[in-house]
């Protein structure tokens, strides 16, 4: 029985970033202190990072912080005589294969949006023919309003990448979506899209979370699934390079960076997303799909009595199964839980489905754990995983799948 080599996918995610000339803009907030520790682990990474502050951000933190970590002076003006010809902002945007904004700041997000160039940072990512990518933090409400979500659109539209952000504990006391991603996440994200990681060009589309099916508008259907395989797969796709696209059912968790979510709730709904989403190059089906759903549910809800009550149930779609007969099918991936027998049932639902790859693993072992212990089912026969955190998993089971692409 195969087993995979394991030790080198246990690491960060963070691939060697040599010589990749990144442009590292702090806006104004709390979370510009985070933005110390991402230089010092892009500098580590072997990028060369040049900092630009915007006014705001050097209430937060001194640029002599980031000149030590950096290694080079920190950029501050638009306006310094002591710069050469005035035109640093063209000189350093052209000569950069990458811009990051880490904290952007709501007011920031908004300037970017309207192509506004106020400042040396603005000027910049406007004159820049790089990527642009974007870290938001600010208080919850701030990234609700809507206002923000505007000028979000925006930026999607513009081809500018969104790094988060997470929900969690708030420099305000608040409590919500709107803290930075930690820098280590932001660091394995950049890297994944600025080396020709081995799943570069390709598109992944993928399912995750469970899918919930409604008996009435407050009540419904569902499968125990913390969706964290899904997203920590989604993640370790991303940062071998691919582009991903997680049609995800209700959780509790905050997209990989890098990752484009799609929101779904039924299996009805997830189908019409992967479907209207391929096609695609490799398609992941983690998410654990109610079999079944509701004929007929209600509309209003259904008032409680003492009486028996019956649901009468209707299967729903097989979307792997449906996605793998297409005519110009992607490679598909499927996962299965079981409770007994895993090798045979994995197998053969593997053969059913004529899947080139299906992930199994023994339910009571892995269901809402951190940890997994996967078995790999492809046509060569069984390669069972480390038992090991689900990232970890995540990122061997990508290895298993570049190689069997290749
Ligand atoms: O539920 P089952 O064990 O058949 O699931 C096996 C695989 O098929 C999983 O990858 C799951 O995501 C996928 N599936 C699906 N649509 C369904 C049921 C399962 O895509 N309706």
């Amino acid at each position: 029985m195969p087993v995979l080599s394991w030790k080198c996918a246990l690491g960060s995610g963070v691939v060697s970033l040599t010589h990749k000339k990144i442009i590292l803009g702090v806006t104004g907030g709390i979370a510009a202190y985070k933005a110390a520790e991402l230089c010092r682990l892009l500098v580590k990474a072997g990028a060369e990072v040049r900092v630009v502050m915007t006014a705001a951000a050097q209430q937060f933190v001194a640029p002599l912080t980031f000149q030590a970590l950096s290694g080079q002076p920190v950029l501050t003006s638009l306006w310094d005589a002591a710069s050469g010809d005035g035109m640093e902002h063209i000189h350093l945007s052209r000569t950069a294969d990458l811009v990051l904004v880490a904290p952007a700041s709501a007011d920031f997000l908004a300037k970017l949006a309207h192509g506004r160039a106020d400042d040396l940072l603005s000027t910049l990512c406007l004159a820049r023919s790089c990527r642009l990518v974007v870290a938001p933090a600010m208080n919850r409400e701030m990234w609700a309003a809507l206002a923000t979500r505007r000028n979000l659109e925006q930026l999607v539209a513009d081809d500018v990448t969104v790094l988060g952000p997470a929900a969690g504990e708030q420099a305000c006391g608040e409590t919500g979506l709107g803290r930075m991603l930690e820098a280590s996440e932001i660091a394995a994200a950049l890297s994944g899209l600025l080396s020709a990681g081995p799943l570069a060009g390709k598109r992944i589309v993928m399912t995750a979370g469970p899918t919930f099916e409604a008996i009435d508008p407050v009540r419904g259907l569902t499968n125990r699934s913390s969706g964290k395989m899904g997203y920590a797969v989604a993640q370790a796709a991303a940062e071998a390079g691919a582009e991903v696209i997680l049609v995800s059912g209700p959780t509790c968790l905050t997209p990989p960076a890098g990752v484009r979510r799609i929101a779904v709730e039924s299996a009805a709904e997830m189908r019409a997303a992967v479907l209207a989403e391929l096609p695609g190059d490799v398609f992941i089906a983690v998410a654990a799909v109610a079999d079944y759903r509701v004929d007929g549910a209600a509309t209003q809800k259904i008032k409680k009595s003492t009486d028996p009550f019956t649901l009468q149930l209707i299967a729903n779609p097989d979307i792997l199964a449906e996605v793998a007969a297409l005519p110009d099918a992607p490679f598909c991936v499927g996962f299965a839980a079981e409770t007994e027998r895993l090798a045979e049932y994995a197998e053969a639902k593997r053969l059913r489905k004529k899947l080139p790859l299906l992930v199994g693993n023994l339910a009571q072992d892995t269901l809402g754990q951190d940890a997994a212990e996967l078995v790999l089912f492809d046509a060569q026969g069984q390669h069972p995983l480390p038992h090991a955190d689900k990232l970890t998993q995540a990122r061997l089971l990508v290895r298993h799948l570049v190689t069997l692409l290749n």
